[in-house]
């Protein structure tokens, strides 16, 4: 059976070593929990063959390996499991977490890298010149996008709109969380977007829009990118509000009215993601975004992202 052939019923499972149900506040996704023993496990051997943070950023093979050890604790299955849901249209997403079984926000990243070494490769972050990247969102801030300012709502986009290579999924992980009310990670699944035919199906769905990335990011060249494009006949979407360029007024209004309709869609959810949990999104057909948070002088909370392309 082809991954996509999977259904949703076969995705829920249960074994000693980990259970997948349907998330409590979407049934788009998943939730996948993994065994305490299993997890102790895994970070033992990680200890034991001395891989760190440091080596998996100098070496890359040792990113593959930490795959490697996290599938001798879980089997093989959960490879194809996660990939599986990653690839169905029907999910494309699920939350898993390290249980409470470490606090260590190293020990996050050498996990979550186990995690996006059995769905592909992840894209070099420029942000922070590495395969991750590791941001936080404080009181104050002076940056020239909106990923780090607390107070506004980070409008639903897609990942890799400004970039010349594949954004083919996306992992969110809670690092630290402190003194933080709001936040929380705005989804929205494209086929549960009421309005998805009217803004997909109009000559302008098919107009190459320039972006153009804000000095932060480090990404000095422009591309030009449809909004809409097929995936096995599927529209996907490639979005983001404040990298687009425009050329006339028609195609502002067509932007804005998208954005407009995509934040007041009823199916958008605000996913409560614990510290030490993460989420993984199939980028060419979930949207994300961020609530605004309430003022607080002492906010504090730090997310890592990876983000890649799928490998056959
Ligand atoms: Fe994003």
């Amino acid at each position: 059976m082809s991954i996509a052939e999977k259904t949703a019923q076969q995705l829920v499972q249960k074994n000693e070593l980990y259970e997948v149900t349907v998330h409590p506040q979407s049934d788009r996704l998943y939730h996948v929990k993994i065994s305490k023993t299993a997890i102790q496990g895994f970070l033992n051997t990680v200890k034991e063959k001395n891989v760190s943070v440091e080596s998996l950023e100098y070496t890359p093979y040792h990113r593959l390996i930490v795959s490697s050890l996290l599938l001798d604790q879980l089997g093989e299955d959960f490879s194809e499991l996660i990939r599986s849901i990653i690839h169905n249209r029907e999910t494309g997403g699920f939350t898993l977490g390290l249980e409470g079984v470490t606090k260590d926000t190293d020990d996050y990243v050498i996990f979550a890298t186990a995690i996006t070494h059995l769905l592909g490769m992840p894209n070099h972050d420029s942000m922070s010149g590495k395969y991750y990247a590791r941001f936080s969102v404080k009181d104050t801030d002076s940056s020239d996008s909106y990923l780090r300012q607390a107070y506004r709502l980070f409008t639903l986009h897609t990942d890799g709109t400004f970039v010349d290579e594949p954004t083919d999924w996306l992992l969110m992980m809670k690092m630290i969380e402190e003194n933080a009310v709001g936040g929380e990670s705005r989804l929205l699944h494209l086929d549960d977007w009421n309005e998805l035919d009217k803004f997909a199906n109009t000559p302008l769905a098919d107009h190459k829009f320039t972006y153009k990335a804000p000095q932060s990011k480090n990404v000095s060249q422009e591309v030009a990118r449809k909004t809409f494009f097929k995936v096995n006949d599927k529209p996907c979407i490639c979005y983001i509000d404040q990298f687009a360029y425009p050329d006339t007024i028609e195609q502002a209004h067509y932007l804005s009215d998208l954005s407009t309709s995509m934040e007041n869609d009823s199916s958008v959810i605000e996913l409560g993601l614990p510290v030490g949990d993460l989420v993984v999104l199939n980028n060419l057909f979930w949207l994300h975004g961020r609530a605004a948070f309430e003022k607080n002088p002492n906010l504090n909370r730090e997310l890592m992202r990876q983000r890649g392309h799928f490998v056959e």
